[in-house]
């Protein structure tokens, strides 16, 4: 899978992109990622990406044109001139809809979450634009982004860290990726709870003692117990999690028995 990621500051991805898992997962070559430096699509003297908001308002915002042409030129695509003779031609998107999902980081977006990342990890490639500063000229927003992502409701300096957390995210649904394929369908949120305690050794640590049931080997009682420990977790930390999940009668008169109201 390939991300390519258009950002003023391709400095900053240096540290995330190449330890652990990221950098393996680049090596065996199932994940590629592309930095391009939006400032390098700019075709003025002194490269300028940003300008004053119109009316006023404070702050500086990312200019339109070195963007489109950064992704444009990168994702081969071409974008929509109005015939000025014709006014009956109206652009459908202003540009010819890409094969490539080009998301715009906005703290307006859609919330990422776990679905969202196992959706995006199903394209061969992604595009992820980063704002900075007071943000990003709204044509961007409306004629070139095919998707609009947040990673919280916050705001942050800018999309760097969001674009960083959303590669990290999608690549470990990438087969390949982790040395436990597992881990991405058991983990917290995967299947709709958070996971529930784990451990490893020494078995006993200033007397705080691993739950025997784990070391029993009975891998039947190991997993009812992981599943009661997870439905546990997510009732204390997330209970509204538990709305979207299908549960046997046992399991909610268990959860009942915690304190659980349906
Ligand atoms: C300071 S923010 C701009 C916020 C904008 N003025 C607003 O009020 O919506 C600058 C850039 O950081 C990125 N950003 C900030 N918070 C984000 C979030 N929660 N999720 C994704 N991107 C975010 C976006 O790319 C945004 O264009």
């Amino acid at each position: 899978m390939r991300f390519d990621i258009f950002t003023l500051f391709p400095e900053m991805f240096a540290g995330a992109f190449d330890s652990s898992m990221l950098k393996r997962a680049r090596a065996a070559r199932g994940l590629e990622i592309f930095l391009h430096d939006i400032r390098a699509a700019t075709t003025d003297k002194h490269h300028v990406t940003d300008d004053t908001p119109y009316a006023g308002g404070g702050g500086m915002i990312m200019k339109p044109e070195p963007i489109f042409a950064a992704v444009e030129s990168v994702l081969e695509i071409r974008s929509w001139k109005l015939d000025a003779g014709n006014a009956s031609i109206q652009p459908p998107n202003s540009i010819v809809q890409p094969l490539t999902p080009i998301i715009l980081l906005s703290p307006q977006g859609r919330l990422f979450n776990s679905t969202i990342a196992r959706e995006l990890a199903r394209a061969d490639r992604l595009a992820l634009i980063c704002g900075h500063y007071e943000g990003v000229d709204e044509r961007v927003r409306a004629h070139l982004a095919t998707d609009e992502i947040s990673i919280g409701d916050y705001v942050l300096t800018g999309g760097e860290i969001p674009a960083m957390v959303i590669v990290d995210a999608v690549a470990r649904f990438i087969p390949g990726v982790l040395g436990n394929p597992d881990a991405p369908h058991s983990d917290s949120h995967a299947r709709g709870l958070l996971k529930g305690p784990q451990y490893t050794r020494p078995a006993d640590f200033r007397g705080w003692q691993v739950p025997e049931i784990l070391l029993s080997g009975n891998h039947a009682q190991i997993n009812a117990w992981r599943r009661r420990e997870a439905l546990r977790r997510t009732f204390e930390s997330r209970p509204e999690l538990l709305r979207a999940v299908a549960l046997s009668d046992e399991e909610k008169e268990f959860l009942r028995a915690l304190g659980w109201q349906e």
